[in-house]
């Protein structure tokens, strides 16, 4: 199985698991992807998810390069619209991600983790886009979510030379929000998926969209658009559970409706 899964609470953790070629992805890790997608988000017990690699080296390699071989200009684009499909859907997922970080996180790798809400990083982690070096360039939104997450000077750094930058570069140009001993990692991110998904799941549905649809959008456009999303947070049953368990001092119940 190119993927594990694992629950812990409410979070679903997924592990990329092909560790001999360092977690690379290939055709049957895409498929697997779908189906875990597809069985999360129908899952009521689930409110987040948790993306690691297996093994001690890499979170995710990049594409598994076999596949490129056999590619020619039509294939090419073919696998690219499957892939950044797949990823547009992680990153508009109703339940948030966290990537956990743990060692190579390589080409579709990073585009990968790009997609999710948020990462995380261990000590090994080393970053990179190195498609150049293989004279191809991202493909799956590489060029486009990097410099919108870490501007255009890191991102034309990394993406232009292919090399890589490690935790704490990684750290500190906010490609990761936390870097923590390998040891740490997981259970620091499940933390974090936990929180995030034990929340009132419409309001964080409804804030990641505002937050991902504004960022597209002109400033004036975004502020109508985060209205509208604020005013739909009022026809939950957990707006009026969250204010009422507020004013009562008491914890929220939250139903997720
Ligand atoms: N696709 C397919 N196989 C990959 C892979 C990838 N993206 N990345 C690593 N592997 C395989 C290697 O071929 C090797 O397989 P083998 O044992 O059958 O020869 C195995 O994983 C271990 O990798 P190896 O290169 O021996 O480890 P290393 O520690 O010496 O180097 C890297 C690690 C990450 C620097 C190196 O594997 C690498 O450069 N990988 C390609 C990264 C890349 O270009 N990704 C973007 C693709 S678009």
């Amino acid at each position: 199985m190119a993927l594990l899964r694992e629950r812990r609470d409410a979070v679903e953790i997924i592990t990329f698991n092909r560790p001999d070629a360092l977690n690379a992805l290939n055709r049957e890790t895409f498929e697997e992807l779908e189906d875990a997608l597809d069985a999360v988000g129908r899952d009521e017990q689930v409110g987040a998810m948790v993306f690691t690699g297996a093994g001690p080296k890499a979170f995710v390699a990049g594409a598994d390069i076999r596949q490129f071989v056999d590619l020619d200009v039509w294939t090419a684009g073919e696998f690219a619209e499957r892939t950044l499909r797949l990823l547009r859907r992680i990153e508009e997922f109703p339940k948030p991600s966290v990537a956990a970080v743990n060692g190579f996180c390589l080409g579709g790798g990073m585009e990968f983790a790009l997609s999710c809400d948020v990462r995380i990083g261990a000590e090994n982690a080393r970053f990179g886009q190195p498609e150049v070096n293989l004279g191809i360039i991202p493909g799956w939104g590489g060029t486009q979510r990097l410099q919108r997450l870490v501007g255009p000077g890191w991102a034309r750094q990394m993406i232009l030379t292919g090399d890589m930058i490690d935790a704490q570069t990684a750290l500190r140009i906010g490609l990761i929000n936390e870097l923590l001993p390998q040891a740490e990692l997981l259970d620091r991110a499940v933390q974090i998926a936990q929180r995030m998904g034990g929340r009132a799941r419409r309001a964080v549905q409804l804030a990641k969209q505002a937050i991902l649809r504004g960022a597209e959008m002109p400033l004036a456009d975004g502020l109508q658009f985060e209205t509208a999303m604020w005013q739909l947070s009022f026809e939950t049953a957990d707006r009026q559970e969250g204010v009422a368990a507020f004013l009562e001092k008491r914890e929220a119940k939250f139903q997720g409706r």
